[in-house]
């Protein structure tokens, strides 16, 4: 079907993410993607800033990916997990626990980051219930956390983000505090654990990054004090690491980099190098342990219809063997030397706040930014795709792009809020 005819037929029709679809700008019709580049209908060529949504990290239509994914589409696109198991699931969980730090080592499949938060959520819970201990059903979250947009994963976010006010009364609530990062957030943080620590199964925070709260960046040290806090009131420390996982801040892992073990902790964005949906929770020992028991009630009652598809594993399976095979993190090095270099001139342009770079993550925050759809576009005119939110402009570049692609971006970066 030609372009004139599938988008004008279908836009009626669809329900497009975060959007206000009356007066939303005409999104752009894809035709192709290309190593970094996105290639619209009428010909232009992206360059792209974002990885759609922080997943590509290997840049677009990887070969390795693709061809792995078209031998197990040959020979089996999927079957349930339910009564049976086959290789691809079965090698990444193996590959995932030799990966993570300490003893994070079993490995629960699901299909989208915000459904892993869940799982994360409801084993901790039940983490809980099965050692005999009700009523610890609360969480402690973060100010500036972002989890996913499901009830249970919104109700540990921020409020002010997403939109979650408007749901209260139908999400759970939780203790949403400051991350501890002086003095006075660190005793307010422990007044609360003090305070409520018989109805907490634990904490949940995004290590390193809280990404979609506004690209915002802490120090290892307040993981350490999350971790100390977590074992001296007994609580489960969950790290959702769906952004952070997978090179993003500089190390495979911002858990590893940090050097803390959380007990749970859920990946999935590029865990398939961007190409399929999927999740993992993956638990330590000690999780998993209190989930064994000949009391079939003990068993995590969770099981997505999709959990360890076979098409989206081999993605992933192929996605590790690149990082094993591919100076990834590296380049995710020099990605940071090269963008803390090029946007520090941004610091002396009106308007900006502040400028910072952790891993492949570039920040230029602005006071404020008036017209956001007016300054996507903006960018598409300099032929890059960046994609500003509440008051940031941010670069999430896929890990395989070229200095002079970033250039661009940085560039455009530059050039935008400059005039
Ligand atoms: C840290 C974090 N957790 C959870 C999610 C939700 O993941 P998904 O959109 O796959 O449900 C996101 C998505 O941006 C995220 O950044």
């Amino acid at each position: 079907m030609d372009r004139k005819h599938w988008y004008d037929a279908g836009l009626g029709h669809i329900w497009l993410p975060y959007a206000q679809m009356k007066t939303v700008r005409p999104p752009l019709p894809v035709v192709r993607t290309e190593g970094c580049r996105i290639i619209l209908a009428d010909g232009r060529e992206l360059i792209d800033g974002v990885s759609s949504w922080w997943s590509a990290c290997h840049g677009y239509n990887h070969p390795h990916i693709r061809a792995a994914v078209e031998r197990q589409l040959a020979a089996m696109p999927h079957v349930m997990l339910g009564g049976l198991v086959h290789e691809e699931p079965l090698t990444l969980a193996r590959r995932l626990a030799a990966l993570l730090p300490g003893d994070l080592e079993r490995v629960f499949f699901s299909e989208s980051g915000s459904v892993s938060v869940e799982i994360a959520l409801k084993m901790a819970a039940q983490y809980w219930i099965n050692r005999g201990e009700r009523g610890r059903t609360n969480f402690v979250a973060f100010r500036g956390g972002y989890h996913g947009d499901t009830t249970a994963a919104m109700a540990v976010s921020a409020p002010d983000i997403g939109m979650h006010d408007l749901f209260r009364g139908l999400l759970p609530r939780h203790r949403i505090v400051d991350l501890p990062v002086d003095a006075a957030t660190t005793a307010a943080f422990e007044a609360v654990l003090e305070r409520h620590a018989g109805e907490l199964a634990g904490m949940i925070v995004e290590p390193l990054v809280q990404g979609a709260g506004g690209m915002r960046f802490h120090d290892p040290s307040v993981l350490h004090r999350l971790r100390e806090a977590a074992d001296r009131h007994g609580l489960l420390l969950i790290f959702d690491e769906i952004f952070t996982g997978f090179g993003r801040t500089g190390a495979l892992f911002a858990c590893a980099g940090a050097d803390v073990v959380p007990d749970i902790v859920t990946l999935s964005k590029a865990l398939t190098g961007g190409t399929l949906p999927l999740a993992a929770t993956v638990a330590r020992r000690h999780v998993f342990e209190a989930f064994w028991s000949d009391e079939p009630k003990k068993a995590l009652m969770h099981g997505p219809t999709y959990a360890g598809n076979a098409l989206a594993c081999a993605a992933a399976n192929a996605s590790l063997d690149l990082f094993a095979r591919e100076p990834r993190l590296a380049q995710v090095g020099a990605i940071a030397a090269q963008m803390a270099h090029e946007l520090a001139p941004c610091r002396a342009l009106p308007g900006v706040k502040d400028v910072r770079v952790r891993g492949a993550i570039g920040v230029v925050e602005l006071d404020r930014i008036g017209d956001r759809e007016a300054l996507r576009a903006r960018f598409i005119d300099e032929g890059v795709f960046i994609r500003p939110f509440g008051n940031v402009i941010y670069l999430t570049p896929p890990f395989v792009i070229a200095p002079d692609e970033l250039s661009r971006l940085t560039r455009a970066i530059r050039k935008v809020i400059g005039s």
